[in-house]
Order: C-alpha cells, then structure tokens, then sequence
C-alpha cells in the first residue's frame, strides 16, 4: 500500500517536540511491515542541507490569492524513507518551524503546493496519513476537488496535541477558498466549530485517532475536548487510539553513545556508574543512597511542571532525595525551578537548556523519572524512561495512564508510581511511595526490570496502523460507490 505520510516535522530534518520523533521513526517500521510510506514535509531553512542531501525535483505553481507563488519540489532519503520537501522562501525561510501569525496561511501554503505537485511526485497514495493541524487542510482541498488525482485516497487524521488547532475566521475561509461545504459541521454544531484546521482535519478524514487509547477517550469530555469535544463525538464511531512507540535502536542503554557506561536489564549494577556521572555534573553530592529524581520536557502548564516545587520541597527536606531537571520554556516556570534550586543547593540542579545528549544522560543515570502532566495526548518521555530502568512517575492521563502500570502496596508488582489528581499534594504522596520503596534495593530493582522487560517499541503500533489505513480506504472506497 501507498501511503503519503504529511508531518510539520521530521526528526532529525526537524525536530521541535514528539511530533518529530513519531514521524522519524513510525514509517521506518510501517516501511519495514512492507507499506511504501513516503513523507512529505516543508523545507524550512532552518534543515540542515547536508543532513537532508535532497535534490531538486522541479518547481510548481502554487494557486494562491493574488496570483501562483512558485515552489521548489525536492526528494531527500531519511533512513531509507522518501521525503518530499516543499521550498518556499516566503513561507519556510524563517529561523525557526512555528510561532508566526500567519501558520495556518503558510502550512496551507504547503498544503496546496503539496496538491499542485502531484503530477512531479511519482507516486499514487493510497492512504494520506495527516499528522496534527498543519496537515489537515490537505483533506479539507481533497474533499473539494473530486477530479485530484489523489482524490480517492483514504484518509487518516491523527491528532497529536488537541490544544493547538490553527484557528482561523471567515475572512481567512473566503481569501483562502475554503468554501461553504467544506465548513459546514455535522449534526447541528456552531459554524464556528469548524473554523480551524484541527477541526477541518476532525470533519474531513476517513479515520481519526490519537496517541493513546485514554488521550482517544478523554478527549471526547469537555474537560480534555479543547471546545473540540462535541465535533468529536459526533464523530467517536470513527475515532480510536493507538499508543505511540519509541525507536528501540536510537533509544537503547547498551549503544547510547551519551552514557558513561552501557547496560542491560541483566548488568543493571553498571547504572550505578551513570547517576554517579550524572551527580558529578551537577555539582550534587555522589551518593548512591540519594534516590535522584529526573525531569527532561519543555517547561510548560500542559506537563505540570509547577507542581513540582510544592510537591518536592518536603520530599527534599526530609528525604534523602535528589533532583535534576532539563528543559526550558515557560519564563514563570523557570523563576519557580531557580527558586527551589536556590532553597536547595545541595540537592537539586536545574539546567535551562534545550542539550539531548544531556537528557540521554537523565534517562540512563536518574533512580526516577517524574512526569505530573496536566494532560499528556501519549508522551515519550516515559517510554524512553521505562527502556532505560529510570522507573517512572507519572499523573494518570493520556498515553501516561496507558502505558505504565502502578506499584502495588507490597512493591511486587507494577513498572512506576502512577498518581491520580493534578495536585501538588498527590504529586508528593507518590514520591514519597518511591522513596520508601527506593529503600529496598531488591524491590526497586524488580520495578526496574519488570519496566525494562516491556516492549515499547514501533512493532505493535506499526500493525494497528496498518489495520487503519486498510479502514480508511475501504471506507473511502464505499463512500465513492455511493
Ligand atoms: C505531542 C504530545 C505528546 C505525544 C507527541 C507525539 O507532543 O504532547 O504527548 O507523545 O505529540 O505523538
């Protein structure tokens, strides 16, 4: 089967957050289960040239208000995987991927120069796979142009943050085309419902799902629905979920060129060295009996990295704990990381910083990996934690929930510490239960190897991908026979 994998970002051409590594490594495994996936991407200047070592395809013209806009068509192979990338220096040759006013113009932009080069691309999808908002216009153009060559294809819409949706107004569907029946919602909803990508993408496709069968669930509520929620469930017959995987080569403790030294789930004594390192780093006391806590994210509300101070300034006073944490984001978040830094010198380091090779070391060094999202559509973090024996703590949501399995009161069961409500004080109760559990040194290291045991990488949810893209396109197939 064809299939046209069309993504804002690639790892590693782009990379801003999980959407990156999903479209990096998932159609590698698609590639290898036999499918002839290939991606299509914008060439944003900000990709490095020698990395991509694309060549020109050729040039189209792009309709677009005020007369065609030429783009440049380009073909890069990525670990052995096709990518299509759009030129266009107007558009992507900005220093960065995101955060202009004009992002839902430019990614339709793309969209349309996408559609305009289909007669370059030789290739017949069978299956359009969009990923997020900046994708979706694409079936929104493809509802409405039934003479497109691509027109019959299936089409899969997967939605891998709900909160960002490329909002737009009536002037911007007018000036861009996007006509009265491509905005009209199902049942009776709001016309306003449907004005934004996110939402086109919700109303158009053949298929919908998410990162994890929970974020697939929560996201019909009000509470996790983004205003979404009634679009959404006028829609649940086809919305499902399937949890991400993790590449299982690039993310492996035994080859991980960032760890002091290497192991596996049967030499996990030579861990002992990595936290060793890690301490080391972070000019924090090298005690093995300190249970060190890790954070590795973008420092925003949705992680719930606020609750952290709170939580963590008892679990520090009075525990033998320690905390390192890496990321940057939000300017209130870091104030509060500084400040309990200040308050705790001697046990908790804080890097604001954007340094992969720094995070490795987290992962492979730190006893616990704490992640208290607000919400959290499937998360990486945690998969790669579970690969790598840092035991994961987590707030019950989305892909978190799906995917680890909380330690029982007798720690004989379970891979990390699973806590429910997002408050600082819920957040401080499961610390604590690692604390206590982190004494006993044999229970702690069956946590390690019960979660190292498990199987997170992109086989499983290559299959149930597959299995969509077959409903897409039958689906697709039916509606056309009507
Ligand atoms: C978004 C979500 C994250 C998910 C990733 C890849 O970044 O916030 O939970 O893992 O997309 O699907």
């Amino acid at each position: 089967m064809n299939v046209l994998f069309v993504s804002a970002e690639m790892s590693p051409l782009a990379k801003v957050g999980g959407l990156g590594d999903v479209a990096g490594s998932l159609p590698i495994a698609l590639r290898a289960r036999g499918l002839d996936v290939r991606i299509a991407m914008p060439f944003y200047a900000t990709v490095d040239r020698a990395k991509a070592a694309a060549r020109r395809i050729g040039e189209v013209e792009v309709p677009w208000p005020g007369g065609h806009q030429r783009a440049g068509v380009w073909l890069a192979d990525v670990r052995g995987v096709p990518v299509y990338l759009v030129e266009h220096e107007g558009m992507f040759g900005r220093e960065k991927v995101y955060g202009f006013d004009d992002d839902p113009a430019r990614f339709l932009f793309f969209c349309d120069a996408l559609l305009a080069a289909s007669g370059l691309i030789d290739f017949t999808p069978g299956v359009i796979h969009a990923q997020d908002w900046h994708a979706a216009l694409l079936l929104t153009r493809l509802d409405a142009e039934a003479s497109h060559p691509w027109a019959g294809a299936g089409s899969v819409y997967t939605i891998h943050n709900l909160a960002l949706q490329g909002n737009f107004d009536r002037g911007f569907a007018a000036h861009f085309g996007i006509g009265h029946a491509q905005l009209a919602p199902p049942d009776a909803l709001p016309h306003e419902m449907m004005m934004s990508a996110m939402a086109q993408g919700i109303a158009h496709a053949d298929r919908v799902n998410t990162v994890s069968d929970t974020y697939a669930r929560e996201i019909l509520t009000h509470e996790y629905g983004a205003g979404l929620d009634p679009l959404l469930r006028a829609r649940q017959a086809i919305v499902s979920g399937i949890v991400n995987g993790i590449d299982y080569e690039e993310f492996d403790p035994q080859t991980d060129r960032d760890l002091t030294a290497h192991y596996t789930v049967d030499t996990l004594d030579a861990r002992a060295e990595n936290k060793r390192a890690l301490q080391r780093q972070a000019g924090l006391p090298e005690d093995a009996g300190a249970l060190l806590f890790g954070v590795v994210t973008r420092l925003f509300a949705q992680k719930g990295i606020d609750l952290l101070p709170p939580a963590l300034e008892p679990v520090l006073a009075h525990g033998n704990a320690q905390l390192v944490v890496l990321g940057t984001g939000d300017e209130a978040v870091h104030e509060m990381l500084n400040a309990l830094e200040a308050r705790h010198a001697q046990k908790v380091k804080v890097w604001l910083d954007f340094n992969p090779p720094l995070g490795q070391k987290i992962y492979g060094g730190a006893d616990c990996f704490l992640m208290p999202s607000r919400y959290e559509p499937c998360g990486l973090g945690q998969l790669i934690s579970l690969r790598y024996g840092a035991v994961p703590l987590v707030r019950r949501t989305g892909g978190l929930a799906d995917t680890v399995e909380d330690v029982d009161a007798a720690v004989t069961a379970g891979t990390g510490f699973v806590f429910g409500a997002a408050d600082a004080h819920e957040l401080q109760q499961a610390c604590e239960r690692a604390l206590a559990a982190f004494a006993r040194p044999g229970a702690w290291r069956a946590i390690q190897q019960r979660g190292m045991r498990q199987d997170w990488s992109w086989g499983r949810a290559g299959a149930r991908y597959a299995e969509l893209y077959e409903a897409a396109r039958a689906s697709r197939a039916a509606k056309k026979g009507a």
